[in-house]
């Protein structure tokens, strides 16, 4: 069996992959409503909010859109942070739609501060928003969040979380950290197939939603709002992905989900250690490391598709690489959602072996006699 280490999609365990069998039900009859409204309940408990719940058939990209487009209004001033390719994305999506966008750029590796942000809101002076990556995926730093949000409130300034790569890994409390809009995908830590959306909207955000001028329609969280008040969704729901996602959120539960988070934190620390251990370095600041992916530098002379594509060949390990300018300066190794020690290990015992190759005598004589 491939033991699957992308960071996202991730491995689906058993019971999600039966849950996906179920048959069709009427999604406006009595059955469905029962079972989504009790869905949008659980997802709140794990988004730790009394707040709202939304499920759209989307990946994770659309929920910037989402939070854009029902709490904004062109032109409203907003600072982006930035340190790796999905903060850079969810900038590109607020130009596209005509927001003034002022980045705050911090080199890849490095995590956003609550200093840095509190230095760009003042020098922007008044902004609508503030736009958050809790888990910089593609260079494996989880941003203070906690800190992050404290300081955009104190400015005024609306807090729209990407949480794709954290939301049932990584701690969040949605209320008590004054998250107003967070947006997570079904793929990565949810243990799901990749399609659903799943954005969380707090009160403040509604506030903001009754002020936003921009033109919506699916996307429309009124109308979300309006059809979960009576356990439906305003189109035809993706009914068997919502099995899968019931089917996970189960085990969430029964692990408990600050036993979760405790896994993940393990699984981080496990990782990161090991890598350092077999000589290999490690590419985000220490201090911000993220416990649910690891990216490490390839061994000089070596790219990161080569690594891979070794990984994959040799020992049945998928790995990704790095993402823009990175592409093959990094790879990524996943471990969240379905993910335990023993797939780590492996992955480690892997790249030991990999390296023990690399560095023998005369490899190096070998590959250039072969070409
Ligand atoms: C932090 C982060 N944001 C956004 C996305 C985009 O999600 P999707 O590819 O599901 O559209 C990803 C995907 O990996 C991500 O990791």
């Amino acid at each position: 069996m491939v033991n699957f280490r992308l960071p996202g999609p991730t491995p689906l365990p058993p019971p999600v992959i039966e849950a996906m069998g179920r048959p069709m039900i009427p999604h406006r009859g009595p059955v469905f409503r029962a079972f989504y409204t009790d869905l949008l309940r659980r997802v709140r408990a794990i988004h730790r909010t009394e707040g709202d719940v939304f499920i759209w058939p989307a990946s994770g990209s659309a929920g910037w859109e989402v939070a854009i487009v029902n709490l904004l209004s062109p032109g409203d001033r907003v600072v982006a942070t930035v340190c790796g390719d999905f903060g850079d994305r969810f900038a590109k999506a607020g130009l596209a739609f005509g927001l003034d966008v002022r980045r705050l750029d911090v080199p890849w590796g490095q995590a956003v501060t609550g200093a840095a942000l509190a230095q760009a809101l003042e020098a922007h002076g008044p902004v609508r928003a503030v736009f958050l990556t809790h888990n910089e995926t593609s260079t494996g730093v989880t941003n203070p969040l906690r800190d992050l949000t404290r300081v955009a409130v104190e400015h005024g300034a609306l807090t729209m979380v990407d949480a794709v790569s954290s939301a049932g890994a990584l701690p969040l409390e949605m209320d008590a950290w004054d998250v107003d809009f967070v947006l997570s995908g079904s793929q990565k830590a949810w243990m799901c197939p990749p399609g659903l959306l799943i954005a969380g909207i707090g009160s403040r955000a509604w506030d903001a939603h009754a002020r936003s001028t921009f033109p919506r329609f699916f996307w429309d969280i009124s109308a979300a709002k309006a059809s979960a008040a009576s356990g439906m969704t305003p189109a035809t729901p993706p009914l068997t992905l919502l099995y899968a996602f019931d089917a996970a959120l189960q085990l969430i539960e029964e692990e408990g989900l600050e036993q979760v988070w405790d896994r993940h934190r393990a699984l981080g620390h496990l990782t990161r250690t090991g890598l350092v251990e077999i000589g290999l370095e490690l590419f985000a600041d220490s201090a911000y490391a993220s416990d649910t992916v690891t990216a490490f530098r390839p061994p000089a002379g070596t790219t990161a598709g080569t690594l891979i594509d070794a990984m994959r060949c040799d020992y049945g390990i998928e790995l990704q690489n790095g993402q823009a300018h990175l592409a093959d300066a990094l790879v990524r190794v996943g471990h969240m959602g379905w993910a335990h020690a023993s797939e780590l290990r492996e992955v480690l015992v892997a790249l030991a072996a990999y390296l023990d190759i690399q560095r023998s005598p005369g490899h190096g004589a070998a590959l250039t006699t072969a070409r």
